[in-house]
């Protein structure tokens, strides 16, 4: 497995496989990896058979995260991050530093002129001034709490995208909406290279795998699986339901299954269609529910097919 940290490297690497007729399969991730993460590397692997080429990215991306939020506490751990991404099979793990990918720009959140405007600090030469934004699909649920977040995410994967040349790139279920927006944008910007969404990977509990559950101990860990309980549910009762239910009377239910828990409070559920992200006001079976809930600091995000 080869360690690259170089984008001009990586994209003669990426080229070489091209012309070699090597199809490229790509994870992005923001690294301390678990079995989801891993999941995702067998399915590029698979996608792209023994003959293609494996690329792993480990970018902990700060223009994805608030001034508020962890970006600087996000969890690392390199090396054991190496030792999973070789044990997974993959051929390169694409490792850039934040100066590789945006240049003399700290980091950059909100763009130079905003920043002028609100601060009315002096103007300083950045390199780096380009942003993709998708418009729709991001204005709600996780864009609606964390403004920039998703600015962030279509820009670093658009970038990634032109580093490692991917044919296929598998992303999670698990963050059903930021899967959507890559898609959209894939299509819309006309990236040639085919999404894959692969299924959440739990733990034997039911608690979504994360990075951020590192956050979580002992009595804050056992109540971190009610995010799980409350899908399930709710999936029950629109299993049982002979017609649609109105989502004011299943947000309540489970906003008190959730809140039933000490330490939990929700931040958001919405009730979708699933590709679309269109909300609906009746639910049946079929329709996706999406929710973000606070556990102690600690914010987790989970969805699933109702
Ligand atoms: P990160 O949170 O590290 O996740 C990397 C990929 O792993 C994403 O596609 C995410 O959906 C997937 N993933 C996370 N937990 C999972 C689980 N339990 N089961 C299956 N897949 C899971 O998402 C990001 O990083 C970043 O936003 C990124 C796309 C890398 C851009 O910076």
């Amino acid at each position: 497995m080869r360690i690259v940290s170089s984008i001009a490297a990586m994209q003669r690497l990426a080229r070489q496989w091209q012309r070699a007729g090597n199809r490229i399969g790509f994870v992005p991730t923001m690294g301390y990896l678990h079995a989801g993460h891993l999941s995702l590397v067998r399915e590029a692997r698979k996608r792209v058979g023994n003959a293609g080429k494996v690329v792993v990215s480990i970018y902990v991306n700060p223009t994805q995260f608030g001034p508020k939020e962890d970006f600087s506490k996000y969890p690392r751990d390199l090396k054991r991050d190496l030792k999973l991404c070789r044990e997974a099979g993959a051929d390169v793990v694409f490792k850039p530093s934040d100066k590789e990918m945006y240049p003399d720009s700290g980091t950059c959140v909100p763009p130079v002129r905003s920043r002028q405007k609100l601060t009315g600090e002096t103007p300083v030469p950045l390199v780096f001034s380009t942003y993709v934004v998708e418009g729709k699909l991001s204005q709600s649920m996780e864009g609606a709490s964390r403004p920039t977040h998703f600015r962030g995410v279509t820009t670093v994967v658009a970038k990634l995208f032109n580093i490692v040349l991917p044919d296929v790139a598998v992303f999670g279920a698990k963050d059903w909406q930021q899967a959507a927006i890559i898609k959209r944008m894939a299509a819309d910007l006309n990236f040639p290279v085919k999404i894959i969404i692969a299924p959440t990977l739990r733990e034997p509990d039911g608690l979504a795998m994360s990075s951020r559950n590192k956050y979580l101990d002992g009595d804050l860990r056992r109540q971190a699986v009610v995010l799980w309980h409350a899908i399930q549910k709710t999936r029950e009762a629109v299993q049982k339901s002979s017609k649609p239910i109105p989502v004011a009377q299943l947000r309540r239910e489970l906003k008190e299954v959730i809140e039933h828990e000490p330490d939990a409070r929700l931040d958001y559920v919405e009730f979708f269609e699933p590709d679309t992200l269109v909300r609906v006001a009746k639910i049946t079976r079929g329709t996706h529910l999406a929710l973000a809930v606070f556990i102690g600091q600690t914010r987790l995000i989970d969805n699933g097919r109702l």
